[in-house]
């Protein structure tokens, strides 16, 4: 049993990489499984959040209850996010979007013509879906949580998200390869201080980080 700590609340979650075409049958992309968000969906639903998730290129099963809207592109992400985001109390920003994306999408499969140079092509950056949200006024703003992860020096460059991206909250990942896999260990960051989640599964992090973000989120009497 789970206790409906977001009875009447709603939450917009991000989950999964991003796929930046290059040409029709090409892009880049990244590993992450999409696994940390989903649990995420899942156990805010179990606390009685509506929730939206909005989706990467992912092989997962939508959690029961859960709104989900699939997206390829960073930009595409963007798009779906930014005009729900005033409709949402709490955003989470689990997503490994892809920082860069091809300059042009060529329409024609780029072919590989024997002794010809090798293709080159210009990056251009994506926009910062979690930073967009967090500058929102403050009536349309959600209350953010970000992630991060690092491969070094993970608490400083959590500090420094909280503070360049605006967020009362930035998640850490701790240990090296988290992607995939279904465990994990979270550290959370806020102005204070930090502190560990005891380690476990992705679902059983993900209702612990669900009761967090319950206890911190404003009351309803300060409005
Ligand atoms: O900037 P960086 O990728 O290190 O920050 C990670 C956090 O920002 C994650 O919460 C991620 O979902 C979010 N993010 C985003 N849009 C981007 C890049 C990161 O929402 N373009």
């Amino acid at each position: 049993f789970q206790p409906k700590r977001l009875a009447g609340k709603t939450l917009l979650v991000t989950a999964g990489p991003t796929f930046e075409a290059i040409d029709p049958v090409r892009g880049i992309t990244n590993h992450s499984s999409g696994k940390m968000g989903f649990a995420i969906a899942r156990a805010a639903a179990e606390a009685g959040a509506q929730v939206t998730l909005v989706a990467g290129p992912v092989h997962l099963p939508t959690p029961a209850g859960v709104r989900r809207i699939n997206v390829q592109s960073a930009q595409q992400m963007f798009d779906a996010v930014l005009p729900l985001a005033p409709q949402h109390d709490v955003f989470v920003a689990t997503a490994a979007v892809a920082d860069w994306r091809p300059a042009h999408i060529t329409t024609h499969k780029i072919k590989k013509e024997g002794g010809k140079a090798v293709p080159s092509f210009d990056l251009v950056e994506n926009p910062d879906i979690l930073a967009a949200v967090a500058r929102l006024p403050e009536a349309d703003r959600p209350w953010c949580v970000g992630f991060a992860a690092e491969s070094h020096e993970l608490l400083k460059h959590a500090r420094q998200k909280l503070e360049r991206k605006r967020v009362p909250l930035v998640v850490g990942n701790l240990g090296p390869a988290t992607f995939g896999r279904d465990d994990n260990t979270l550290v959370l960051v806020d102005a204070h201080g930090h502190r560990e989640l005891p380690s476990g599964d992705k679902l059983t992090l993900a209702r612990a980080l669900v009761a967090e973000v319950a206890a911190r989120l404003p009351s309803q009497l300060d409005f």
